[in-house]
């Protein structure tokens, strides 16, 4: 089962990507196929709904989307919401998200900005008929000792949930969501 893992923080300190690259990790580690992409080094253009969907590095990248069975976004919460990068990323793509399994790993300051995600979760749930995974992270900077994920703690078992999840999603619901 191929998924994706998108880290979304254009953040070069970015807790989220420190979690996206455990979740590649944890997939592959459980024999399955896993590919990360970082947005920042993409430079993904702004949407303006109009020409920008015939850059290369968005077409590109709707590419890699459609490919997936299942998406694990990895995503910074910045004022009560995804990043900007996660969104922009949905509109450059938009039809590619069609009847995809997606699960959210957050990386947020505060636990108060738990339900966030919902807003974007709608979007790709009545937008696209995407299957948001009902498990999903949301790691707090208290979670990061030093800036660094600690070894075999609480967050490794989630994201190990979550990855699972996915996966599983993925899997049964192949060829069925679309
Ligand atoms: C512009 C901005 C807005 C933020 N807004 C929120 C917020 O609404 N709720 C929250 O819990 N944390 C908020 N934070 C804290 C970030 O979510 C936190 O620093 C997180 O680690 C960012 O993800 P990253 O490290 O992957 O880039 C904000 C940070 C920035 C820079």
């Amino acid at each position: 089962m191929s998924l994706l893992i998108v880290s979304c923080s254009l953040n070069p300190a970015s807790r989220s990507a420190q979690l996206a690259q455990v979740a590649l990790e944890d997939c592959r580690a459980t024999g399955g196929q896993a590919e990360l992409i970082a947005l920042g080094p993409l430079n993904l253009p702004v949407c303006d709904g109009d020409g920008v969907y015939n850059h290369a590095a968005v077409e590109a990248m709707a590419k890699k989307i459609c490919a997936a069975k299942g998406i694990i976004l990895a995503m910074p919460v910045y004022n009560y919401d995804v990043n900007a990068a996660a969104k922009n990323l949905v509109e450059l793509t938009g039809e590619a998200w069609t009847g995809k399994v997606v699960g959210f790993i957050c990386a947020a300051g505060a636990p108060g900005s738990y339900m966030s995600v919902m807003p974007f979760a709608n979007s790709l749930m009545l937008d696209f008929r995407c299957v948001i995974a009902p498990r999903f992270v949301y790691a707090t900077t208290q979670e990061f000792a030093d800036e660094q994920l600690a070894e075999d703690g609480d967050l490794r078992r989630r994201l190990r949930g979550l990855t699972r999840d996915v996966a599983a999603f993925a899997e049964a619901l192949d060829g069925i969501t679309g």
